[in-house]
């Protein structure tokens, strides 16, 4: 007997297909599949359970050389940052979501890109449903985006939105955001997975069969998850992560998901009075705050999205307290590889952090993912624990193993470069590393060697 399995049957046309689809495949019409587990209406065999009928002409299929638009150009929104993210720009037809949490600024964001690609001949459509047409304008105002060629919509519901779209016809759709819309026909109310997940996917539809570019705001939590649905993510093209600390004036964008480019790139930006600005040197901004000569503070050469980057690693290990599990707490670093580098330096260095609370953080609010800024990490926490500072003029970069280990990082002399171009003039690397006009270079085989190389034993 053939297995039941849940299967989506349109209403307008009995046609049958395996998931949810915001269009019938078959009649095109919109928002007729509904869940149907019961047998088909006319058994047809195996083809017809899985949603095919023999015989009907289907859609052509083309050589993939000859598809027309395939090399459609992504066009720039004049946030430079964004675009480096985004591979050149916004790409015709695509749909990206922007996500991050409240007070981020993605709403700033929106409105720039509004400005850039209408300075640039786009007819743009922003749908706000988070603040009021006047709101909005105040806002564009103080950022120099009340420009011709934004027209301005304050709306939550869907089937509005796209009434307007059908008649403005504008090119790119920014939509503030994907949480407030809200279609009547969907179960639930505005936010929930169903509205939000409903909502995009009848986004996507529209942007595929118009060709219009689409870009929407999501709130996601604190933990990063998108508030909604994670699914959304599967949904769109591209998932640009908008995050930085509220307190500093950095943010950070990143694409997490990229159908028209590589993914994992870095943008960064500065919120200033008058919106996001481009940041020229990210490694200076990074250590204008820097107190040089305090113990637990090591400098860092990282590579984030392909560019180098010099970070501040900031440790501070307490007095042996009573409690049984002390904190261990990282910011900007992997909680994870905390764990490990303190355990690696019991094992290996006989340098044992006790009962000892431990703070790590990366100074500017930035995350950092590569296993490069281990030996930092490392160096900054037994220099806490030892009160002695680590030159101020030295760097230090390495991958480090269970066994204690410094491993070698990839693209090392681009990330001296940028160190020696900040005034550091002494670095200390795994072996192997090539040496860099300007710095000293000092390879280590271990952890305890680097510790000797930072005179922190
Ligand atoms: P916003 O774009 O509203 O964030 P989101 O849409 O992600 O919730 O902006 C967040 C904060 O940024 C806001 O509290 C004020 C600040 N801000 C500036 O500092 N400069 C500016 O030019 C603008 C527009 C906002
Ligand atoms: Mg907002």
């Amino acid at each position: 007997m053939a297995k039941t399995r849940a299967r989506f049957r349109c209403t307008h046309c009995e046609a049958v297909a395996l998931r949810w689809l915001g269009r019938c495949p078959e009649c095109r019409e919109w928002d007729t599949l509904v869940e149907a587990d019961e047998a088909p209406a006319d058994p047809g065999g195996p083809l017809a359970e899985l949603g095919l009928r023999r015989g009907r002409a289907g859609a052509a299929a083309v050589p993939i050389a000859a598809v027309a638009g395939a090399g459609a150009a992504p066009s720039p929104t004049g946030v430079t940052e964004l675009d480096r993210v985004l591979d050149g720009g916004l790409v015709p037809g695509s749909v990206t979501l922007v996500g991050g949490p409240p007070g981020i600024g993605k709403s700033t964001l929106l409105l720039q890109v509004a400005a850039g690609l209408a300075d640039r001949g786009a007819r743009c459509l922003l749908v706000s449903g988070e603040e009021s047409a006047s709101q909005v304008h105040r806002r564009a105002v103080r950022l120099g985006a009340a420009v011709e060629g934004i027209d301005l919509l304050a709306e939550t519901s869907l089937p509005a939105t796209l009434a307007t779209v059908g008649a403005a016809e504008p090119g790119v759709l920014l939509v503030d955001s994907v949480q407030t819309l809200v279609d009547p026909d969907l179960p639930g109310a505005a936010g929930s997975v169903s509205q939000v997940r409903g909502c995009a996917q009848r986004l996507v539809d529209v942007a595929k069969a118009l060709d219009l570019a689409v870009v929407m705001t999501g709130h996601v939590t604190k933990e990063g998850e998108l508030a909604g649905p994670r699914s959304l993510e599967h949904v769109v093209d591209t998932v640009v992560s908008f995050e930085g600390d509220r307190q500093h004036g950095l943010r950070f964008v990143r694409a997490v998901k990229h159908r028209f480019g590589g993914a994992g790139e870095l943008g960064l930006l500065e919120m200033r009075g008058d919106g996001l600005l481009p940041v020229p040197d990210a490694s200076g901004l990074f250590l204008t705050d820097r107190r040089p000569g305090s113990p637990g503070s090591v400098v860092a050469p990282v590579l984030e999205g392909g560019r180098p980057l010099l970070v501040e690693v900031q440790a501070l290990v307490t007095d042996e307290g009573s409690a049984p599990m002390p904190r261990r707490s990282g910011q900007g670093v992997d909680g994870g590889r905390l764990s490990m580098l303190v355990a690696v330096l019991g094992a290996r260095c006989r340098v044992s952090l006790g009962r000892r609370d431990t703070f790590v953080s990366v100074a500017g609010g930035m995350r950092v993912a590569e296993p490069g800024l281990d030996l930092a990490v490392a160096l900054a926490l037994a220099g806490s624990l030892a009160e002695r500072p680590v030159d101020e003029r030295t760097v230090a970069v390495g991958e480090v193993g269970l066994g204690g280990e410094v491993r070698r990082v990839s693209q090392a002399s681009r990330r001296l470069s940028e160190a020696g171009r900040l005034g550091f003039d002494r670095a200390i690397v795994p072996e192997g590393t090539p040496a860099v006009a300007g710095i000293e270079v000092i390879p280590v085989a271990d952890l305890a060697s680097a510790m000797a190389a930072a005179a922190l034993r």
